[in-house]
């Protein structure tokens, strides 16, 4: 099958065809996809009705599997082990109540976000797989973070160069009134991420910013928050946002590295269900305090 990649956008998103993704890729298909990403930053697949095991295979392609811990307040396991459950299901498969906390952490992914901003060493790709979903809403809205770097001028360019950023769920969570018990305030330690990254094949700058960003290294609490605002303002206008109206099967991997996403609402009666593998990323992009 020859593998065709058709662009969505100039800079950002692309449709991938002649993928089978329930088997085996050949090296030479892997590294097509690994350059679509490059350029691309987001790629959709359609029609892939793929099993959890399935998912995960294909997602090993483009590095290790990152780990769960820390990363969500549920505790039950619908999926596999090495999948982010971030469908709107019980275990038993219902719709989760308007009151349930698992439902208002699910709520923090409706902010702009990267993933994993809150890991040390942050996520590379995510790989989103619709196995069920609303008859309307539920887009997946995506940021093109060095469209954006681009659009500043030098002067804001000189002046973020070497800015560095606390980011934890607990700022982003927490914007939405959402509390943390002791023990989750103990695995939710702010890390620290560079404030521009450089992505490591292209050499294109890009904005590292995320909802889970609250404080920025040596400024005041207010001015930061503040500039973090502003900044996510800057960068989430429409001409750098791509919005993906999901089919059911689509399949859509997304550069962390590179862009900004946010899920979008839809009628939370019905199921929405989503699971999301995580490419881990290769390197810090901060030094992190010492323990
Ligand atoms: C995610 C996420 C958005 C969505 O899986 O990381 O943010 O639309 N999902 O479900
Ligand atoms: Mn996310």
């Amino acid at each position: 099958m020859t593998v065709t990649i058709e662009p969505i956008t100039d800079q950002l998103g692309a449709v991938v065809h002649g993928l089978d993704l329930r088997k085996p890729l050949t090296p030479d298909e892997v590294a097509t996809v690994d350059a679509g990403m490059d350029k691309y930053a987001v790629l959709v697949f359609h029609g892939q009705d793929l099993t959890d095991e399935q998912q995960i295979a294909f997602s090993m392609n483009f590095g290790e599997m990152e780990g769960k811990k820390g990363g969500n307040i549920r505790t039950e396991e619908r999926v596999n082990q090495q999948i982010n459950d971030v469908s709107n299901l019980d275990n038993n498969n219902k719709p989760f109540e308007r009151t349930d906390r698992r439902r208002f952490f699910n709520l923090g992914n409706h902010l702009w976000h990267s993933d994993s901003s809150f890991r040390a060493t942050p996520a590379k790709y995510s790989l989103l797989s619709a196995r069920s979903i609303p008859s309307a809403g539920g887009n997946t809205e995506f940021a093109d973070m060095r469209a954006a770097y681009d659009a500043l001028d030098d002067a804001m360019k000189a002046k973020i160069d070497d800015l560095v950023c606390e980011h934890s769920q607990i700022y982003s969570r927490g914007k939405l009134g959402f509390t943390f018990d002791d023990e989750e305030i103990g695995l939710m330690k702010p890390v620290r991420q560079s404030f521009v990254r450089v992505h490591p094949k292209n050499g294109r700058k890009s904005l590292y910013l995320s909802s889970h960003a609250g404080r920025i290294l040596g400024w005041p609490d207010p001015e930061a928050r503040l500039f973090l605002l502003n900044m996510l303002e800057h960068g989430t206008q429409r001409k750098f946002v791509h919005a993906h109206q999901w089919q059911q099967h689509d399949l859509v991997i997304w550069d962390n590295r590179q862009t900004m996403h946010r899920a979008r609402d839809y009628d939370e009666t019905q199921k929405r269900d989503m699971r999301r593998t995580t490419v881990a990323g290769e390197a810090m992009t901060a030094a992190q305090e010492a323990a």
